[in-house]
């Protein structure tokens, strides 16, 4: 039995749509055995959606490693995986809990079978069942990862930021990624265009050296949270009310709903639970500090 522990991720932070993501400190934990037919358990948040059979996520990346391995396998090849996924990570809310059990699934999977995809052939894989890489790859990696996809593959460097503190407010209902994209205008003014580059990059170089004082800049967008605005009541009073508690920077986190502060000021989670109230949204706060392990084999056997 393998067990492989894979955090939760924020996307986007802002500016970096489809290009930057941050590993969190919130786990679930996968195990994954050889089995004689299918079996899947899951405990935990989304126990009470997520399919028990093989077309659950992680199900399918497990048997996704074990074609794209292919012949090579030979009498490895199991006839079957049994799963069981304890999680953490709340469902459709933004914290990558989609690529948590694609990058559980394959990661363990892999393991199981010795090892034959290296960390880019599973990248690569995750990406391609996720369809976009910058929940997979910080949830692969830890830490803030850049990432971008070419015709080769994903191209994925990952970061380790000084300790930032940051408080997640968590709303109680879900936003389908599949809809936040479909809200997105097919095309954008080049001065939006403009207007991301320069910051998705500064965002990434302050990050990176631990300058907070820049992320109130640093974190603007024009290309998803403006349109993404309609899925989250008081989106715009959210942002506000945490600037004005004392937080750097505040972004939606992946597609939404959940909403990212980059902080520690105590009146920072109040004052979202407060907005959000007032927009007829409950939500819960948790303080949340950066994952820097990735996706980490916790038990081979
Ligand atoms: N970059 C993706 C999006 C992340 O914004 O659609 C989804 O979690």
């Amino acid at each position: 039995m393998i067990r492989v522990r894979v955090p939760a991720t924020a996307a986007n932070l802002g500016p970096g749509f489809d290009a930057v993501g941050l590993a969190l400190r919130l786990h679930n934990t996968l195990e994954l055995w050889d089995a004689p037919e299918p079996a899947v358990d899951v405990a935990g948040e989304g126990d009470d959606t997520l399919p028990r059979d093989p077309s659950h996520l992680a199900y399918r990346a497990a048997a996704a490693v074990v074609e794209r391995a292919g012949r090579g396998l030979g009498r490895r090849q199991p006839a079957a995986f049994g799963i069981r996924q304890r999680n953490q990570i709340p469902l459709a809310r933004g914290l990558g809990s989609s690529a948590a059990a694609i990058v559980g699934g394959a990661v363990a999977a892999n393991e199981l079978l010795g090892g034959p995809l290296d960390q880019q052939a599973l990248l690569d894989l995750a990406a391609e069942l996720e369809g976009h890489p910058d929940n997979v790859a910080p949830a692969l990696l830890g830490g803030l990862v850049v990432c971008a996809g070419t015709p080769g593959g994903v191209r994925a460097l990952r970061v380790a930021p000084p300790p930032m503190p940051l408080v997640a407010a968590i709303p109680d209902f879900r936003v389908s990624t599949a809809e936040a994209r479909r809200l997105l205008p097919r095309s954008v003014p080049f001065a939006d265009a403009a207007f991301n580059v320069g910051r998705a990059a500064l965002l990434v170089a302050a990050l990176r050296e631990g300058r907070s004082d820049l992320l109130g800049a640093a974190t603007e967008d024009r290309l998803h949270q403006p349109y993404r605005a309609a899925l989250v009541p008081g989106l715009a009073d959210v942002f506000a009310a945490a600037r004005n508690a004392g937080a750097d920077g505040v972004v939606l986190s992946g597609s939404g709903p959940t909403v990212l502060a980059f902080g520690s000021a105590p009146g920072i989670a109040p004052a979202m639970v407060e907005a959000f109230w007032r927009a007829g949204v409950r939500c819960r706060t948790v303080a949340i500090q950066v994952d820097n392990d990735g996706a980490v084999v916790e038990t081979a056997a």
